[in-house]
């Protein structure tokens, strides 16, 4: 008999958590205004929020904090990143900076104008955020079968190119400073890129003369699928895959809170000497100085380590077989999920489910607030209240998908919660017809609002 698979770790240290009444969730929620990332996390019994940030580290990489050196310039741990992000990314430049969006502010800041035009697949909402908020202007060119969670595409992050060519060639070059590439796409539900679409990106970016940024928090998992899914990669290992990858980007924005399992971290990775340059003096403004930038030495040491072992094999396949688990009991159960399941998450297809609630009563965000009363489990909305408004019209934007995003923290939970969560989800999923009205906005900040958003059931 074939021996079934196992995780390729055993745990060391575990975390107490507390399961709650209902009636406990329903006055939390309360207080929490509808607001999942108001909730205390004592008050969450299996905590999906987010993958970032949330990963368990090893002993490895606790061993690695121990010899931290906290110099503030020129410490061996900076010089210990800079050789990991050297031999694994191939990048000769880098800068730390305290996580992925202060990243893509000191890039943006080196490299963005106001009018200016960022073509990319599906933005990351903070990505996003800092490109409005320069008044530039985010395009999305993600392939079509993208927006249809139950087409089956292997690549579904990908970037359509004949929309990438409008982009650039109906616009002045010089107002297209980069492309950013979003590895994996988060928020099309965990979509890799495949390598073929990253070199033709990349090849019709030199044709037009401009530049290729990866978003590469996630880009482990990428590489991952690379290895499963794309012809001519089986036999590669993920560091050589990932080599690859990295050769089709002249720069890179990373949120080290992923795919390099640690706590909190980021940094961008440049080929140019003079963008280095540049973006250095604002990495010195917002972030501190070039050899640490928001990060302490231990920090820099233990995402050195990360680095190394997010991008094993045998890790990935525990952290992505996870995630397939919990995916496929979901489908068992017929719940609607984009398919085919994605890297770091499950996404719920809310349209699909919530079918008589109208998109302004927000269908993620109410299936949100009812997993959490069902079992304690939190979430979160990937929708109408992240997309935010217009930045012009102020209108709300009704993005294509409406997902609920179950996050799975990287070596944390067991499949026994995943059990929970996909048994939760069926009890909301039976009942979802008696589910006949959602929420409206009480309050809601200029950009971002999702984070502090404050809602009433109706
Ligand atoms: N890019 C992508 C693709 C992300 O998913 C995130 C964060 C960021 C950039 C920003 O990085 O949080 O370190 O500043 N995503 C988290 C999430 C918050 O829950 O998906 P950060």
């Amino acid at each position: 008999m074939e021996l079934p698979f196992s995780e390729s770790y055993k745990i060391k240290m575990i975390e107490t958590i507390r399961k709650s009444t209902r009636e406990e969730r329903e006055q939390w929620m309360k207080e929490a205004k509808y607001n999942l990332f108001n909730l205390k996390s004592e008050q969450v019994f299996i905590d999906l929020l987010t993958d970032s940030g949330t990963g368990a580290m090893s002993d490895k990489q606790w061993s690695a904090m121990m010899v931290g050196d906290e110099s503030y310039a020129g410490a061996t741990s900076y010089y210990n990143l800079k050789n990991a992000i050297k031999n694994l990314l191939g990048f000769n430049f880098f800068l730390p900076t305290h996580q992925g969006r202060a990243a893509e502010n000191v890039l943006f800041s080196a490299l963005l104008k106001e009018g200016d035009i960022v073509p990319g697949n599906s933005h990351f909402d903070t990505t996003k955020g800092h490109i409005e908020f320069r008044k530039a202007h985010a395009v999305d060119c993600t392939i079509d079968e993208a927006f249809d969670t139950t087409a089956i595409h292997p690549f579904k992050g990908n970037l359509d190119l004949a929309k990438l060519e409008k982009v650039l060639t109906e616009n002045p070059i010089e107002n297209i400073p980069l492309i950013v590439v979003t590895v994996t796409c988060n928020s099309s539900g965990g979509q890799p890129v495949s390598l073929q679409n990253m070199k033709e990106v990349y090849a019709m970016a030199k044709k037009y003369g401009t530049k290729v940024f990866f978003d590469s928090a996630r880009f482990a998992e990428n590489a991952y699928f690379i290895k499963l899914r794309e012809d001519g990669y089986q036999n590669k290992t993920i560091k050589e895959i990932v080599k690859e990858m990295f050769s089709y980007a002249d720069g890179m924005t990373m949120s080290s809170k992923k795919d390099a399992i640690v706590n909190m971290g980021g940094f961008i990775g440049l080929r140019d000497e003079d963008l280095f340059r540049k973006a250095s003096v604002f990495n010195i403004i917002y972030e501190g100085f070039i050899t640490y930038g928001g990060m302490s030495g231990r920090d820099m040491n233990a995402l050195a380590q990360g680095l190394d072992e997010g991008t094993e094999f045998e890790y990935l396949e525990t952290r992505i077989k996870q995630v397939e688990y919990l995916g496929n009991r979901l489908i068992e159960f017929g719940i609607p999920i984009q398919m085919p399941i994605g890297g770091h998450a499950i996404f719920i297809d809310a349209k699909r489910i919530l079918t008589n609630l109208p998109k302004e009563e927000f269908q993620a965000q109410t299936l949100g607030i009812e997993l959490y009363l069902e079992a304690g489990i939190r979430g979160v909305e990937i929708g109408a209240i992240l997309a935010d408004r217009d930045p012009i019209t102020r209108e709300n934007r009704y993005p294509q998908l409406e997902f609920l995003r179950l996050a799975i923290p990287r070596r944390v939970y067991t499949n026994n919660h995943m059990d929970v969560i996909a048994v939760a989800l069926k009890n909301v999923f039976d009942r979802r017809d008696s589910i006949k009205r959602g929420v409206k906005i009480n309050y809601e900040a200029p950009i971002m609002r999702h984070f502090t958003v404050e809602l009433e059931r109706l």
